[in-house]
């Protein structure tokens, strides 16, 4: 049965960005009570792709946008956070055999996930309030990046998930640090 969904269908970008939240809670809370490997592999493969999708719409449109409204330190981290997470999803993604760490890199990347949805969302001073504070165009941005998640999710089902790109990090391998 279709849903009543349209592309015309507005959306604020808080309340799609939130909304997209509560997804991925809800997959992490799944993959939580999930019994068998199998189940375990298809939920850790939604989670990374609603999570890759998601970051990608707040880096390329949300977070610019934001500039001058929010905080500059807290957009800073907010991408740092984004980017620690990605490399628990490239190591959940490459991990295509058995690895005993395979449910600890979940639940970690979990956890990095509730500190971060945590700080975007906090009453008052979150990065979303401060974006409400700021007068960004949320509806106008909330147009925009409904219809970039529509074009990710197709091409990542067409194409594949592609290994995310961390902006932040020095280098995405631990192995390729040397010290100062
Ligand atoms: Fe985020």
């Amino acid at each position: 049965m279709a849903t009543t969904a349209k592309a015309t269908t507005k959306i604020d970008a808080i309340a799609l960005l939130k909304a997209d939240h509560r997804t991925v809670e809800g997959l992490f809370a799944k993959y939580e009570a999930a019994t068998t490997r199998a189940q375990k592999r298809t939920l850790s493969t939604q989670i990374c792709t609603e999570l890759s999708i998601h970051t990608r719409l707040e880096e390329d449109i949300f977070y610019p946008a934001c500039k001058g409204a929010v905080d500059a330190a807290l957009h800073d981290e907010a991408r740092v956070e984004h980017d620690a997470a990605k490399l628990m999803i490239a190591e959940i993604m490459r991990d295509s055999r058995e690895d005993q760490f395979h449910d600890a890199k979940v639940m970690v990347l979990m956890e990095e996930i509730a500190h971060h949805v945590g700080e975007e969302e906090r009453a008052g001073d979150g990065m979303f309030a401060q974006a409400k504070k700021g007068g960004l165009d949320l509806a106008a941005l909330g147009t925009q990046m409904a219809a970039e998640k529509t074009r990710l999710t197709a091409d990542y089902k067409a194409n594949g998930l592609p290994m995310p790109d961390a902006t932040t990090l020095v280098a995405t391998s631990i192995g390729q640090l040397t010290p100062a």
